[in-house]
């Protein structure tokens, strides 16, 4: 297994969109964790180049992670949100997108990665099919999966998956679940360390827990916790290897509190609270990723002219603790407080013995 391989148990969240870069990646790789590009959004022809790159800066193990894709929604619902999100597209001088379905060029991705195995594929969105799984294993690939109950990681690891990355509610950026069933959200989904205890009563595989970390005690904690890494998107987004916008990066550096929404992409997402965001949550459809392509263009407009209100800020809880550091320096500085803070939590305890 990789996880037993690495020199550091940092994992570097895939961050599609922008943000996920080859150079990224390869820092956090080289740095000892292990480094991931994200395939969303990208065509395969796209995603070999990066592959590619990501390749000539590294020569250690890398992951590439992929969107299982749903079916489409009743063009109904996005026709009247598209309605309700006219006047913002007015403002910013756009036309909305077109409300389209795709697969986000699922089997072309798999024919590539079963060609050219990165170390580890992982999933998000959904489980791909035991023969999906073990196409990737049989090419030399692990097969990781996102889940975000034990429910999910029960019908992962009847997939075949090799390792779960555990998505606590606190994580940045769309919530990895097989399903966006709008009827699930009154429960605001399952916190990381409830998750990560539940779903090792489910199951032996080893744990990557990912959400809300962006401290070296909080990788202590989920290690504690019986992870064998941990993921961390957010903490990454202000490396300057990282392809993420300046909005973003402003954003991410203020305390402005998260929530969740279907307001960018109609798929359940976290991110910076802004004007967008307070406006069309509560009517925003699950039509994912119809409305991604609809307020596309919007998106576009806030990014390039500098207006955060009308951008998609994902970011996990914890963003105003991330910092401007390159990557590798990042990796060093958690890996050097995650040991301080295991050290201190047992010598804390070692010193006490019952009465
Ligand atoms: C900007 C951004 C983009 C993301 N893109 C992806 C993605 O392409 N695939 C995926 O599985 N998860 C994606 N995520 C979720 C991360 O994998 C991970 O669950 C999350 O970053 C962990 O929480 P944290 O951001 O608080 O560290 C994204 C998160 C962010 C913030």
């Amino acid at each position: 297994m990789i996880l037993d391989e690495l020199a550091v148990p940092i994992v570097l969240a895939p961050l599609a969109g922008g943000p996920a870069t080859p150079q990224l990646a390869a820092a956090v790789s080289n740095a000892g964790g292990l480094g991931f590009l994200a395939a969303g959004y990208l065509s395969a022809d796209q995603l070999r180049g990066k592959i590619e790159q990501a390749r000539e800066l590294t020569g250690a193990p890398l992951g590439v992670n992929v969107f299982v894709p749903g079916g489409p929604s009743s063009p109904a619902a996005a026709e009247a949100y598209a309605a309700a999100i006219a006047a913002e597209a007015h403002q910013a001088g756009v036309d909305l997108g077109q409300p389209r379905f795709d697969d986000d060029g699922w089997a072309a991705k798999l024919a590539l990665l079963t060609v050219q195995p990165p170390a580890v594929t992982s999933f998000t969105f959904g489980c791909p099919g035991p023969a999906v799984v073990a196409a990737l294993q049989a090419a030399g690939s692990e097969v990781w999966v996102t889940v975000t109950t034990p429910a999910e990681a029960e019908l992962a690891a009847a997939a075949g998956a090799d390792a779960l990355v555990v998505q606590g509610s606190e994580a940045g950026g769309h919530r990895a679940s097989f399903s966006d069933d709008p009827a699930d959200d009154a429960g605001g989904g399952l916190g990381l360390l409830s998750l990560l205890q539940l779903v090792r009563s489910h199951t032996s595989l080893p744990l990557v827990a990912a959400g809300g970390i962006s401290t070296g005690e909080a990788i202590a904690a989920v290690l504690a916790a019986g992870a064998a890494a941990a993921q961390l998107g957010t903490a990454f987004l202000r490396c300057p290897e990282a392809g993420t916008s300046q909005v973003q990066r402003t954003a991410l550096a203020a305390a402005t509190p998260t929530a969740m929404t279907r307001a960018f992409t109609g798929r359940l997402a976290r991110g910076i609270r802004n004007q967008f965001l307070d406006t069309h949550s509560h009517h925003a459809p699950a039509a994912y990723p119809e409305v991604h392509y609809l307020t596309s263009p919007v998106r576009a407009a806030g990014r390039d002219s500098g207006n955060p209100d009308l951008v998609n800020l994902w970011a996990g809880q914890t963003h105003e603790l991330s910092r401007e550091l390159a990557a590798a320096d990042l990796v060093a500085a958690l890996m050097s407080d995650a040991r301080a803070a295991l050290q201190a939590a047992a010598r804390r305890y070692a010193s006490r013995p019952p009465q």
